[in-house]
């Protein structure tokens, strides 16, 4: 009832900002730094949609977990505090099983083929998995591959990661990728990872090289192994009902601007991380923990019990789709 209540106040506040001829206030909120391929999404979203609907949005947005954190974004976009949020696709276990693909470990070689998927009929089709929970897809964000930190100087094997804490995103495909490393997952939000590593409550974690560089979480950590054993994407999301009462002028132009701020985002992905594992290297605070093939393959076949784990929730199906986006 307060959802319902709470998206009809939001589509009638758009309407009436309409007929006094002001424009509508369209708030974008995420956790991480602007200098990140989704901090540059956002931008070049607000700066596209107040360009094509000159005078009839006003797009602000707030970077940094600066107006809502992981904890209560997603409630907020139900409840119309905010239109556009772009969480990771991991975190979104609440409201549909499907999504927990994206994080089954290896599943995809790299960048490219995560974009193959997702530009398929499958993938296309899971930015309607939680249309019934009030959440429309609108589109994929890339950021990049997953390595794996710790405050430890040796980091090759799977061995290595026995026993200690490992910060996660609230994935319970993540938590099982730890526990089958005999590590010791924690949830939690992004925000608070920085002082949870360097305070040692946790003594690793896993993310890109532009999340790990822009939260300066190389100061914390001894070693950082090139694993790319995982993703992180997201998904764009907004408020069904919100989005269906717009007027459809404004609801079009704000469609092309997303579709314009997805490519911008999506080529700067690569660019930003790539840039930003320099930046690593170059500030000498981290190794870089390059690994061998036989390396990899331990991490791989260590990792593996997850995807059997998850199967049913996910559908064999989908697994096998996203298998063959790997060239
Ligand atoms: C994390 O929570 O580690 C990241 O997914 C944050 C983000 O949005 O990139």
């Amino acid at each position: 009832m307060k959802f319902i209540l709470a998206v009809a106040g939001a589509a009638l506040l758009a309407a009436s900002s309409i007929a006094l001829g002001q424009p509508i206030v369209v708030k974008f909120s995420h956790v991480v730094a602007e200098a990140t391929p989704k901090g540059q999404g956002a931008l070049k979203f607000k700066e596209a949609a107040e360009r094509l609907l000159p005078g009839k949005v006003q797009v602000q947005v707030f970077p940094s977990s600066q107006l809502f954190g992981d904890a209560k974004e997603m409630e907020a976009v139900l409840l119309g505090d905010v239109q556009f949020i772009a969480p990771s696709l991991s975190k979104f276990d609440r409201y549909t099983k499907k999504l927990q693909l994206f994080d089954l470990p290896f599943l995809f070689d790299d960048i490219e083929a995560v974009d193959r998927f997702q530009h398929s009929a499958q993938g296309k089709a899971l930015l309607d998995a939680m249309t019934s929970k009030g959440l429309k897809g609108l589109g994929y964000w890339h950021n990049g591959m997953k390595q794996l930190s710790s405050d430890k100087d040796q980091l090759k094997r799977p061995a290595d990661v026995k026993g200690l804490k490992f910060r996660i995103q609230a994935s319970d495909v993540l938590e099982a990728q730890f526990r089958a490393l005999g590590a010791n997952p924690q949830k939690m939000a992004f925000s608070e990872v920085y002082q949870a590593l360097q305070t040692g409550v946790v003594d690793g974690q896993e993310n890109t090289w532009s999340n790990i560089y822009s939260q300066k979480f190389y100061e914390v950590q001894k070693t950082i192994a090139q694993t790319n054993h995982g993703v992180i994407d997201y998904m764009v999301i907004t408020n069904v009902g919100w989005w269906k009462k717009l007027p459809p002028d404004v609801r079009q132009g704000l469609e092309k601007a997303m579709d314009e701020a997805t490519q911008h985002a999506n080529k700067l992905a690569l660019e930003l991380n790539e840039r930003d594992r320099k930046r690593i290297l170059e500030a000498g605070k981290a190794k870089v923990q390059e690994l061998a093939k036989e390396d990899v393959a331990d991490w791989r076949k260590a990792m593996a019990p997850v995807w059997q784990k998850f199967e049913a929730d996910i559908g064999k199906d989908l697994i096998q789709a996203a298998v063959k986006a790997n060239k």
